[in-house]
């Protein structure tokens, strides 16, 4: 594994045989199982394979972790070259954002609702980010998790606003054995917010199957899901939404393509989850 943090190096090995495809999985490092299983898939059907490791300060506001953000490069080197990662790009601030930078990318209406009502400035950084990740590897297939359900509902729409020449792959959600959702992020949990943390995919999952039984109105089962979470005395709601998965519009009636998730904070780690559902309009 070729690990670099110089652009001009990366493009030479990136177009050293023009003939090869190339996968890309862009992370923040302090990696796990989920970004393992991007890198797989990304092996699965590209030539090479490249990561990035970028803890991107433009998506996170001031009050949020970019001091404490986890991170362990070493452990996270061993894990992609034991994956098979070809390329691993690791910048430095400065080559990401050079002296006198003023240019973002911007996604307006889809980046506001859900995470952007807390985060407003957060996908900015995301997108100006994977932008410039895009442009600098340049490659065939880049890779997202579904856990991040709006950020690859975002960056799909940049995808196709700006053209970039690639197509996005979207991986399932990879969960602990109890169903909460992998993250980085799990790491600030306390003991007792770790054990109460498995209600997000609980509940959502309740909401799930009352879909299945038939269950259309969606503020009953904003109320169902609110109800199971806030049951967890550590537990403080963020927003509980029903909406439809390609505007993040909330619905009222259930029918389509939707996504049912949530953000909640235990203690000061706020945690996100999602379960996406397809209702054919002929059921229920
Ligand atoms: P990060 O949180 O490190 O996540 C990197 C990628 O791994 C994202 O596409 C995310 O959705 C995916 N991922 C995280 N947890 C997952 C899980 N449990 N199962 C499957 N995939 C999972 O997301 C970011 O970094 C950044 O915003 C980034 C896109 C790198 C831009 O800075």
């Amino acid at each position: 594994m070729i690990i670099t943090g110089d652009i001009t190096e990366l493009r030479a090995v990136r177009w050293a045989d023009r003939s090869l495809s190339w996968g890309l999985v862009p992370t923040m490092g302090f990696l796990h199982q989920g970004h393992l299983s991007l890198v797989a898939a990304a092996k699965d059907a590209n030539d090479r394979v490249g990561a990035s490791i970028f803890v991107n300060p433009m998506q996170f506001a001031p009050t949020e972790d970019l001091a404490t953000y986890p991170r362990d490069l070493d452990r996270d080197f061993q894990l992609l070259r034991d994956a098979g990662v070809d390329l691993l790009f690791v910048p430095d601030n400065e080559s990401i954002y050079p002296p006198g930078f003023q240019t973002t990318v911007s996604v307006a209406d889809i980046s506001r609702p859900l995470e952007g009502s807390t985060r407003p400035t957060h996908f900015q950084g995301v997108t100006t980010v994977v932008a410039k990740l895009f442009n600098i590897f340049q490659p065939d297939r880049a890779y997202f998790g579904q856990k991040d359900a709006q950020q690859t509902a975002v960056l799909r729409r940049m995808v196709v606003d700006l053209n970039f020449n690639l197509r996005m792959v979207i991986c399932p959600t990879v969960r602990e054995k109890d169903g909460l959702a992998m993250s980085s992020r799990n790491a600030y949990l306390s003991a007792e917010a770790r054990e109460a943390a498995p209600v997000l995919y609980r509940a959502l999952s309740a909401a799930a199957a009352a879909v299945e039984l038939g269950e259309r109105d969606g503020d009953k089962l904003r109320r169902m899901i609110t109800k199971l979470i806030a049951a967890q005395p550590l537990s403080q709601i963020d927003y509980v939404s029903i909406a439809d998965a390609l505007t993040l519009q909330e619905a009222d009636q259930i029918a389509g393509e939707l996504l049912l998730s949530t953000a909640v904070y235990f203690g000061k780690t706020r945690l996100i989850d999602n379960i996406p559902l397809s209702v054919s309009s002929a059921a229920g």
